[in-house]
């Protein structure tokens, strides 16, 4: 049995993990600390994690009904992330391991995202049997990236945001909307209601021969749209139309890059995880394009979307399986971790 931590940002988590089965995923979110800021504060994260490890953990250990002496492995995010909010689950990880002499592993958060869509049912359970080469989408609000998966283990960027991710975009749009923080989930919500032709917003890169992505004009594109309308923000069919047009623009562009990564690579999968794949208008616009091409479509399990450990335990455990390095104890934490491409045609 393997036990997972993951506090790169702003989720402390803690899983237990056996032979794929998820046997708990305790998440405890600290939106509602950071949401009078407008965003993550590092050192408040920080703290907080501090805080409700012990409890996060004692919960996932309660609700698999198993205990600390039949754990052994543990793993825990290294990189990337936030390095104070890192350093926290790292160093407990490595502390439990030191105390019950057990393997510690550090995972790459991307990584984990990465094969998180093979994870589903309830329980919820990975099933690696029906892997498939694939083009994943990894989509949230600090990273979008897409890559190649030749087979488990063997994945190679292709192209990533140049400015602002898509759940960034999202955020940054909901302040300008006065929208509490984290918007992307109000922003879906709102535009449900909304017209997504109401407004026409650019969709950057989305024609260029590449896989890069960038954001950072759309929200300007808002902005300058908001400070000559500034009456769309005010009644709640204009914030509707609003929150739809942008959403469009950005669900346009990520779904016409990941389709095009799929004709371009010949594969005929498609996955997606991280935060913005809970968004309602990405899943439908994905499920109908996966429909049109004839590909199969594995979008994460929405619990499995937004940041847990149960996604860092699973890598955790096919690491172990596949014999990859168990690290040492005083492995330090790697904030800019990048996802290296492993060999892969
Ligand atoms: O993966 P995640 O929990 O944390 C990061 O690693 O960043 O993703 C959080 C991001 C936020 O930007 C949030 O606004 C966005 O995911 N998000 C959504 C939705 N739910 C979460 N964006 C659009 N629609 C949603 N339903
Ligand atoms: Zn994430």
């Amino acid at each position: 049995m393997i036990l997972a931590l993951e506090t790169s940002c702003d989720e402390t988590s803690a899983a237990l993990i056996h032979e794929g089965r998820v046997l708990s995923n305790a998440v405890s979110s600290q939106i509602a600390l950071h949401e009078e800021y407008g965003g993550v504060v590092p050192e408040l994260a920080a703290r907080e994690h501090l805080r409700n490890l012990l409890p996060t953990v004692r919960k996932a250990l309660a609700d698999s009904g198993a205990d600390l002496s039949q754990v052994k492995a543990v793993a825990a995010t290294q990189g990337p992330g936030l390095p104070s909010a890192l350093m926290a689950g790292l160093k407990a990880a490595q502390a439990v391991a030191y105390t019950l002499r057990i393997p510690f592993l550090g995972i790459n958060h991307h990584e984990a995202h990465l094969y998180s869509p093979w994870i589903s049912g309830s329980p919820p359970a990975a099933d690696f049997a029906v892997f498939e080469p694939n083009i994943s989408l990894v989509v949230s609000g600090g990273h979008t990236m897409l890559f190649y998966v030749a087979t488990e283990g063997r994945h190679r960027l292709l192209g990533s945001t140049l400015d602002d991710a898509a759940g960034e975009c999202f955020d940054k749009v909901g302040k300008l909307l006065r929208l509490p923080y984290p918007a992307g989930p109000m922003i879906d919500r709102l535009a449900a209601q909304g017209n997504p032709n109401a407004h026409q917003f650019p969709r950057p890169l989305m024609g260029e021969p590449n896989y890069d992505f960038s954001f950072s004009g759309l929200k300007t594109s808002v902005r300058y749209h908001l400070r000559d309308h500034p009456e769309l923000a005010e009644d709640a069919r204009s914030l509707s139309d609003l929150c739809a047009s942008v959403q469009a623009a950005i669900v346009d562009v990520l779904t016409t890059k990941t389709m095009a990564a799929a004709k371009r690579l010949q594969v005929r999968c498609i996955t997606a995880s991280g935060g913005v794949t809970c968004n309602s208008a990405l899943r439908a616009s994905l499920t109908r394009a996966c429909h049109r091409h004839q590909l199969r479509l594995r979008l994460a399990e929405k619990a499995l979307c937004t940041d847990n450990a149960a996604m860092i335990g699973i890598l955790a455990e096919r690491k172990l399986l596949a014999r990859e390095i168990v690290m040492d104890l005083d492995a330090d934490i790697r904030p800019n971790w990048e996802l290296e491409s492993s060999a892969c045609s």
